[in-house]
């Protein structure tokens, strides 16, 4: 198994602000080796940890990411919005997250989030990242909904595994899957059926599964052959 079974989604985003340090720290405290976190580019070219293409959900700020600066988002607060308890708590930058992972000895599946972007402006600077800083083998798993954002990573960097993401499994999910040297592929739960997580399985493939936030359906998804399961409540999903 390349993740773990229970993996904190956006860190663990009902316990603590999505896609935040924060949220790196409470996962760990629970005891979660893994977590999934979105990757995404600024104006200036920089790369934060956020879902959105803007900030307003999860930030006190309004505005897209593209149209903002390091600067801008870092003088941002992505906690106060969650709890008092979290204020102050800053917009990391993926350097930050695999600093803090590092440090925790924790691995990260990376999802590359594309929204409006063309591929290049926002998987070359992955590339670079990660070349400048990653996290040991074994511990970096990269995954996006977009085809061509992940065909071009693994261009780039064959050696990282890579997942290929799909809402619903595609008729043609093979192909794609084949096409982009995806060792996983990450499904929605909610659609799933048996059938299909055997059928992927039986073509060589781990599954991993999003957003799972009940013990019954995770044990269900465990018992059909699912290796791990993405949960924003790992206080609630417990293997
Ligand atoms: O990577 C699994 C899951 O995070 C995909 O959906 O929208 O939560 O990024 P989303
Ligand atoms: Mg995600």
């Amino acid at each position: 198994m390349r993740m773990s079974a229970v993996i904190g989604h956006r860190g663990a985003a009902q316990l603590a602000p999505e896609n935040t340090l924060a949220g790196i720290r409470t996962a760990h405290a629970l005891g979660l080796e893994w977590v999934e976190m979105d990757v995404v580019l600024l104006g200036d070219g920089q790369l934060v940890i956020h879902h959105d293409q803007a900030v307003n959900r999860c930030t006190n700020g309004s505005g897209e990411l593209l149209s903002s600066t390091l600067e801008e988002i870092k003088a941002l607060d992505a906690g106060v919005g969650f709890s008092k308890e979290f204020a102050g708590e800053e917009v990391p930058t993926l350097k930050e997250v695999i600093d803090l992972l590092s440090e925790l000895g924790m691995g990260l599946n990376l999802e590359i989030k594309m929204h409006k972007h063309p591929v290049d402006k926002l998987v070359l600077p992955v590339v670079e990242a990660l070349k400048q800083k990653s996290l040991p083998d074994g511990k970096l798993l990269v995954s996006s909904f977009d085809h061509d954002a992940l065909k071009l990573f693994h261009e780039h960097m064959p050696a990282i595994p890579v997942a290929h993401l799909f809402e619903k499994l595609s008729v043609d999910w093979q192909e794609q899957a084949r096409k982009v040297g995806a060792v996983a592929i990450n499904l929605g739960q909610k659609p799933l059926k048996r059938s299909q997580v055997q059928e992927v399985i039986n073509e060589g493939y781990e599954v991993y599964c999003y957003t799972v936030n009940s013990q019954s359906r995770a044990d269900e998804l465990w018992s059909w052959g699912v290796s791990g399961v993405f949960t924003d409540n790992p206080k609630l999903v417990i293997r």
